[in-house]
């Protein structure tokens, strides 16, 4: 066996791929019992399966792919440089956790089950694109406030949409409810999701030749990336391929800032409704949380949070310069400029910014 499948905290191991939680209640986690070794990289596949080596539990010939990954690093200014995860297939990083989870999990399911997910809109888009390409049936469980663009991706890739009113946790509990043929996948839970984004790390390491950026700024929600992110850094430093660990900066908006809070051992009171045009980032009670705390801890992390000015000028300054991106993913270029403002760095280190999602699916009016 090259990895295993544990619960993050009791340690239970299962072997079942279709499980996205521990029998304790508690997230499941993949690890690699293999070191990262450049050899193993595919070198002529520009897509997350030039790693394939390292999602050991996909078989070859059940991959499914819309040729994801691979996307551009950008010199923005001295030391400052773009991932555009918005050039994915669907516009969103989400496409690396889904050719993942769905290359893992569609013969398991097959033609008479159908796959359950609930997302506030890219995870439901990504997931409902992959579905598709697999022949798979998949129901997407969204909030009401769906964005329309998102809402209108997933309807065109044929999944059936369910629009739950209530919180997000709401859409969640809709989506878990257990029916017949209904293979619950969730990629907030699912162990195989998160570690399809694991990818991002390695691309990122690659493309600076393995001298990785002193710091990397995230947009951060369901912790889905961060995660995962943290997670393949772990795996290239345990296995001695990068000798520095970047410092990950957690980004979120003061409206919905539970890391942020809880990071820092503040209270945190979620508003009565979330108004921010970050509207992808509305998870104010997230199920990963302590998990994300522990593990920003146990990297030297740091979180920062940006206002709704903050997030809305950053969106504007980002495709005013050319990057027309989700204000979701302007957070993180947000809270870079907050650092320089504040001179809490100096802007001589090197800087990675993850775009996260395409701009055409805002519904943000030009004033
Ligand atoms: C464009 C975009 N950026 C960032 C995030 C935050 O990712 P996560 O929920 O994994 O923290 C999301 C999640 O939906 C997203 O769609
Ligand atoms: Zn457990």
């Amino acid at each position: 066996m090259e990895y295993e499948i544990k619960c993050s905290k009791c340690g239970r191991k299962t072997r079942d791929l279709l499980s996205y939680k521990c029998k304790c209640g508690q997230p499941l986690k993949v690890q690699l019992l293999q070191g990262f070794e450049a050899e193993k990289i595919r070198w002529k596949n520009y897509t997350v399966w030039r790693y394939s080596s390292f999602f050991p539990y996909v078989e070859e010939k059940a991959i499914i792919t819309l040729g994801e990954g691979w996307t551009p690093l950008v010199k923005f200014s001295k030391n400052a440089y773009f991932k555009l995860e918005s050039l994915n297939p669907t516009g969103s990083f989400k496409d690396r956790g889904s050719t993942v989870l769905i290359s893992a999990l569609h013969k398991l399911i097959g033609n008479e089950g159908y796959i359950a997910e609930d997302s506030s809109g890219n995870a439901g888009a990504s997931i409902a694109a992959y579905a598709a390409r697999a022949e798979l049936k998949a129901r997407i469980y969204v909030p009401e406030s769906v964005s329309g663009p998102k809402f209108n991706q997933i309807r065109f890739y044929g999944a059936d949409v369910v629009k739950v009113s209530g919180s997000r946790s709401e859409v969640t509990r809709e989506a878990q409810k257990a029916e017949e043929k209904k293979f619950y996948i969730g990629h907030v839970l699912h162990p195989l999701f998160r570690d399809g984004i694991r990818s991002l790390a390695y691309e990122v390491a690659e493309q600076f030749e393995w001298r990785v950026p002193e710091r990397i700024y995230l947009p951060v929600s369901a912790g889905t990336l961060l995660l995962s992110v943290i997670e393949g850094f772990n795996h290239l430093y345990s296995s001695g391929v990068i000798d520095e660990f970047p410092t990950i900066v957690a980004c979120q908006t003061r409206q919905v800032s539970p890391l942020y809070h809880r990071f820092k051992n503040l209270s945190y009171t979620p508003p009565e409704k979330i108004t921010s045009i970050a509207d992808a980032l509305v998870s104010v009670n997230p199920p990963l949380l302590e998990l994300m705390v522990e593990e920003l801890k146990a990297v030297k992390g740091e979180v920062e949070v940006v206002d709704e000015g903050e997030t809305r000028k950053s969106f504007v300054e980002l495709a005013e310069k050319g990057f027309f991106v989700e204000p979701s993913s302007a957070v993180a270029y947000a809270a870079y400029k907050k650092h320089l403002v504040n001179r809490e760095i100096t802007g001589q280190e090197k800087t990675l910014i993850v775009l996260t999602g395409s701009g055409l699916k805002t519904t943000v009016q030009q004033n």
